[in-house]
């Protein structure tokens, strides 16, 4: 199962066999490829449950009561793993009727499902009033009032939070800072719509929700959001009297992408906003709320690996050496997006040290179809599988069908064995719609 080697790649799961083979989650990545083809998403189905795990533990301890964690479905959404959120007792954020279709059609129990989305339908109002979804985050006056009036349709009263930005900038990179004043999400003039919402009868505010965004590695920002957020509450209460029950502080804990990013341990974060919860009660008079976090990314990143074929090795002398894989930017979109910076490794001589920096490119007619440049590799050649770590968050979830490229199938990996989770998509799959 482990390696001869014990040599681990950045992250625990990632070993290298003793035949020079990558292996993950104790599986050999060779193997795999031979089974299901590639491109191939991997994903360690048990490093998942840790994770879960982990929060519910810290977090029940450090904040006691009802709090707990959240799993964010944005960052993987597929049924396979809203059984494993089933099974782990977990609560759920689905930010679109996409998800809690996926959601529902799994068997998860949708009253421990929490409703996003800054714009919502009221297609979307009604499918999640009749899924029976637990709890709604409504983050403007309409969705208030169209909520108020299809729940009353429906002789519901509806738990909701109210999103807030609590004009924090968390100093991540732009696309996924949300917090801000300036957002297309959550209300900066909340106390209106705090006031809104305790006149509808048929909705029932437990609180506040806030997000300040995502791959963020340490606790001040998070503290500074329990901040302004306990001394809204307190304002609330004085104005109203209305004492929130619930705080969501929404997720977005960092993850281990490259050997230059930090080793974030998410335990000491929670403990750190668990002391500047109960400080802020204190301070504010307030009684501790029930307290929510959202990961999405902190549970699935480095439970995830994409496996590629190297085709064409690429050398422009006085430039660079392009490595092109049958995959690309439809898998992973995240390089084109965001620069985001990838560990990759020649997955079939693991135990070979890098030799070259090379640009890994994709299949796709578009210059920009990249997946790492300057990644350090053994050579490759032809036929070699080459492995891209921590993929695991917003790579299925945002991959697209451009170019008419088919989704790779996922593969997840538990005790040793794989099962197939998602089939690799079809040509036939990729026509079933066009009339
Ligand atoms: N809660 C809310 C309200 C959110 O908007 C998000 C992420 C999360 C929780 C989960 O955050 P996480 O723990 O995963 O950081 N596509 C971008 C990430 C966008 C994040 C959007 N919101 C990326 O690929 O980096």
């Amino acid at each position: 199962m482990t390696n001869c080697f014990e040599k681990t790649i950045l992250h625990d799961n990632v070993t290298v066999g003793d035949n020079g083979s990558l292996r993950f989650a104790g599986v050999d990545t060779a193997a795999l490829a031979k089974k299901y083809g590639t491109p191939l998403y991997l994903m360690d189905a048990d490093l998942i449950r840790r994770r879960c795990r982990l929060y519910q533990k810290e977090m029940k301890a450090a904040f006691g009561g009802e709090s707990r964690p959240v799993y964010a479905g944005k960052a993987f959404c597929t049924k396979a793993i809203y059984r494993i959120m089933t099974e782990c007792g977990m609560s759920v954020d689905l930010v679109s009727p996409g998800e809690l279709f996926t959601a529902k059609s799994a068997g998860f129990p949708m009253e421990r499902a929490f409703f996003h989305g800054n714009n919502k339908t009221d297609a979307d109002i009604v499918l999640a009033l009749e899924a029976g979804v637990g709890c709604f985050v409504c983050d403007s006056r309409e969705e208030l009032i169209a909520l108020n009036r299809l729940a009353e349709e429906r002789g519901i009263k509806q738990a909701i939070l109210l999103r807030v930005t609590p004009g924090i900038d968390p100093h991540t990179f732009a696309a996924v800072t949300t917090g801000k004043v300036d957002s297309k999400f959550g209300s900066p003039i909340a106390m209106r719509l705090t006031k809104l919402a305790l006149s509808l009868p048929h909705i029932d505010l437990l609180g506040f929700h806030c997000h300040i965004g995502s791959q963020i590695f340490e606790a001040t920002p998070y503290i500074d959001a329990v901040d302004v957020m306990t001394g809204f509450m307190a304002d609330v209460r004085d104005e109203t009297g209305f004492v929130a029950k619930t705080l969501n502080l929404g997720g977005g804990f960092g993850v281990r992408y490259t050997e230059s990013d930090p080793v974030f341990e998410y335990d000491t974060a929670i403990w750190s906003l668990a002391d500047a919860v109960k400080r802020a009660a204190v301070r504010n008079d307030l009684p501790f709320p029930t307290v929510l976090l959202e990961p999405g990314r902190s549970i699935v990143a480095d439970a995830g690996m994409t496996l590629y074929t190297v085709g064409t090795v690429k050398e422009i002398p006085g430039f660079r050496t392009y490595v092109s894989v049958d995959g690309g930017m439809p898998d992973n979109p995240r390089y084109a997006l965001y620069r985001s910076v990838y560990t990759v490794v020649n997955a079939t001589h693991a135990d070979k040290a890098p030799d070259r920096a090379v640009t890994v490119a994709g299949r796709c007619c578009e210059s920009g179809d990249l997946i790492a440049e300057g990644a350090r590799i053994a050579t490759p050649e032809r036929g070699d599988l080459l492995a891209v770590l921590v993929t695991g968050a917003y790579n299925y979830s945002m991959a697209s069908n451009y170019n008419r490229v088919p989704r790779p199938p996922v593969v997840f990996l538990s005790k040793g064995k794989d099962k197939l989770a998602v089939r690799r998509e079809s040509y036939e799959d990729l026509v079933r719609n066009d009339l």
